[in-house]
C-alpha cells in the first residue's frame, strides 16, 4: 500500500510518499520564509505560498521516489486543525489527485498525527502520557493504545511554541523564536531571573503561559538587549518552562498511580520537542523511574507530511465518503 500525504496546516508545505512497511520513498518539507519579516505567520501569505510551492514539491517527490501517480493507493492530507486557507489548499489539491486517479482520499487530523509520530520509531509501552507542544497547541494526553487517546489538560491561553515565538520577538530574535532561544540560552544563567509558573500548584493538568510572556516583557522593558541579557533571560525562560512541563507531567503520572494505573512511557511531540534542553530535563528526571521517554525522529518533530502518511497507514480505512470531508480549523480527535 503506497500513500501520498500532504501537510499544509500552517507555514510548512510538505509532501511524502510512504508505504505501509514504513519505507519513505521521498519526503520534502518546505518552511515558508516569507513570515520571518513579520515575526509570525500571516495566514493569507501562508495560503499563497502553499499554492505556489505545493505543485512543485509534489512533482519533486514523484521524481525522487521513482513512483508514478498511478502507483499511489491512497491520497491523504491534513484537514485540521490549522489555518483555514492553508488547509483548503492542501486538501483540495490532494482530493483532486485522488479523484483524477480514482483512488480514495483520507482526511487526517494534524494533532493526532503529532501524537502518533513517536510510534513510527518506537514500540510504545502503554499507558503512555503524551506532551503535545506545538505553535498552536499545548496539551497533555493519555494514550492507552494508538486508537484510545484521551485529552487530560491543555493551555488556557497561549501555546508553548507561540510563547517561545513571542519571547523571541521581545528579545529581537529571528522567527521562529523557539530554536533561537534554545541557542542563546546555552551561554546564559538559568537562575538569573525568577519567572512566574502559573497554575503550577493547581490540582489540574492545564497550562498557562501568557503571564510568563508578560513577565518577560516587563523585564525586557527595564533592560538593554545586550548579548548577556538575552542569554540569561533565554536560559531563565527555558528553565521556567521545563519546570512547568516536568511538574505537570509528574502530576499526570501520579493521578493514574493513585488509581493503580502505572504509566510506562512519556512521549514528547510537536515543534517544541526539538528543544534539547527541555528533553534533557525530562530524560534526567525520569531515567531511574522506569518510565521510558520517547521522541519522534527529527524530521517528524516539526510540521511534516511523513507523520500524516504514517497516521493514514495506521487507520482502519473506510474511505467511501471521505472525499466530501470538510476541513475544520478546530478539528478535534474523536
Ligand atoms: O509542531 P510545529 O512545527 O507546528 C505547529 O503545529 O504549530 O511547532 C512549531 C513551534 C514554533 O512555535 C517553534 O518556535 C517551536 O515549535 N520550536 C521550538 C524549537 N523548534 C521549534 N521551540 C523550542 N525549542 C526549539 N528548538
Ligand atoms: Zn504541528
Amino acid at each position: 500500500m503506497l500513500v501520498f500525504a500532504v501537510e499544509t496546516s500552517c507555514d510548512e508545505t510538505s509532501v511524502c510518499i510512504m508505504d505501509k512497511d514504513k519505507n519513505i520513498y521521498s519526503h520534502i518539507i518546505f518552511s515558508q520564509e516569507i513570515h520571518k519579516r513579520y515575526g509570525g505567520v500571516v495566514p493569507e501569505l501562508a495560503s499563497r505560498a502553499h499554492l505556489e510551492i505545493l505543485q512543485k514539491i509534489t512533482k519533486k517527490v514523484f521524481e525522487e521516489s521513482g513512483k508514478k501517480i498511478s502507483d499511489i493507493d491512497i491520497f491523504s492530507a491534513t484537514c485540521g486543525p490549522g489555518l483555514i486557507g492553508p488547509l483548503l489548499i492542501g486538501s483540495t489539491f490532494t482530493k483532486s489527485l485522488a479523484i483524477g486517479s480514482n483512488k480514495p482520499f483520507v482526511p487526517i487530523n494534524h494533532i493526532e498525527s503529532h501524537i502518533l509520530s513517536p510510534t513510527f520509531n518506537n514500540e510504545i509501552r502503554y499507558p503512555n502520557i503524551c506532551l503535545l507542544l506545538t505553535g498552536g497547541h499545548t496539551e497533555i494526553y493519555l494514550l492507552e493504545s494508538k486508537k484510545k487517546i484521551t485529552l487530560l489538560g491543555e493551555t488556557v491561553d497561549d501555546a508553548l511554541g507561540e510563547t517561545f515565538d513571542k519571547v523571541g520577538k521581545l528579545l529581537n530574535l529571528k522567527y521562529p523564536g523557539g530554536p533561537e532561544i534554545e541557542k542563546k540560552a546555552i551561554n546564559g544563567n538559568e537562575v538569573a531571573y525568577d519567572l512566574p509558573t502559573p497554575l503550577l500548584n493547581e490540582n489540574n493538568l492545564n497550562f498557562s503561559f501568557s503571564g510568563l510572556k508578560t513577565a518577560v516583557s516587563q523585564i525586557v522593558k527595564k533592560n538593554d538587549l545586550s548579548n548577556d541579557f538575552i542569554a540569561n533571560l533565554s536560559a531563565s525562560f527555558q528553565f521556567c518552562v521545563s519546570k512547568i512541563l516536568l511538574e505537570k507531567t509528574k502530576k499526570a503520572i501520579k493521578k493514574f498511580e493513585d488509581k493503580s494505573k502505572k504509566i510506562n512511557s512519556l512521549s514528547v511531540v510537536g515543534g517544541v520537542s526539538n528543544n534539547k534542553y527541555i528533553a534533557k530535563k525530562l530524560i534526567d528526571f525520569f531515567k531511574d523511574k522506569n518510565i521510558e521517554i520517547l521522541f519522534p525522529v527529527k524530521n517528524m518533530m516539526s510540521d511534516n507530511a511523513a507523520m500524516i502518511a504514517w497516521n493514514c497507514i495506521n487507520k482502519n480505512l473506510n474511505h467511501s465518503k471521505d472525499i466530501y470531508f470538510k476541513v475544520d480549523p478546530r478539528l478535534t480527535i474523536k
